[in-house]
């Protein structure tokens, strides 16, 4: 029987609670703060007019049932869609929320993990759209900005000198990414639950990087990995280790 906290572990809310509430909503970041989450994550998409919205998918295809891109559309005309009721229909009030609008409900005290979900080659301008709001909020020493769009994360680093970066892995081979990483002076190396083993783990403390792990739902694999010394976990349940398993 495993129970209770994992020492030192970080539980980072997936997109808020969105185990409990529509992935990436004002509800699902609520809720998570709620649930006493220290750190959410959530995927930013830039709209026609320029606008960061939080969403995970270029498309509301999924979470909307419409085929639209979140980039051909301005926030106005994307705040029309339902993106809730997919999840209940309790929840058919929830609309995309812009960055800010997230920003405000985390509040300053919460971890942030802002993953850009593409860089400049999709979305021009982003990443300085990006390093504008966290200037201007003071955010920049509680965000963390990762994305497997390692070019977004060189244009974040050379606009903002002081912003925290995490590397998301992606498709890169863990010799170049020790590398990149290197390079970026990034603080995290994210890794999915296929990627991670204990070299890896190793590897990531050698260098003095917080070895993070996604997407982790059971409260028996969290323990798992913090006996091999991962750091943090993005979770779907922000009280997934007060659960007796
Ligand atoms: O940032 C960790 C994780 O969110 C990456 O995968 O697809 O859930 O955004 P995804
Ligand atoms: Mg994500």
């Amino acid at each position: 029987m495993l129970s209770g906290k994992v020492d030192a572990m970080r539980l980072i809310a997936h997109r808020g609670a969105s185990g409990l509430a529509p992935e990436n909503t004002l509800a699902s970041f609520r809720l998570a703060m709620e649930l006493g989450a220290e750190a959410v994550e959530f995927d930013v998409h830039q709209a026609a007019d320029k606008e960061l919205m939080v969403i995970h998918d270029e498309s509301l295809r999924r979470t909307a049932g419409w085929p639209e891109h979140i980039r051909d559309l301005t926030w106005q005309e994307l705040c029309r869609f339902d993106v809730g009721s997919w999840f209940d229909a309790r929840f058919s009030a929830e609309r995309i929320p812009r960055l800010d609008e997230v920003l405000d409900v985390v509040g300053k005290k919460t971890e942030v993990h802002l993953e850009l979900k593409r860089g400049s080659a999709i979305y021009p301008g982003i990443e300085g759209r990006v390093v504008e709001l966290l200037r201007r909020r003071r955010a920049l020493k509680t965000c963390v900005v990762s994305s497997f769009d390692h070019q977004a994360l060189r244009a974040v680093r050379a606009l903002e000198p002081k912003a925290r970066l995490g590397y998301l892995l992606g498709d890169t081979p863990i010799a170049a990414a020790w590398e990149e990483i290197r390079e970026l002076s990034a603080e995290s190396l994210h890794l999915s639950l296929r990627q991670v083993n204990a070299a890896r783990v190793a590897g990531g403390h050698r260098r003095r990087l917080r070895v993070l792990v996604y997407t982790v739902n059971d409260a028996a694999e969290a323990h798992r990995l913090r006996k091999i010394g991962v750091d943090g976990v993005f979770t779907n349940f922000p009280r997934l280790l007060e659960k007796t398993v």
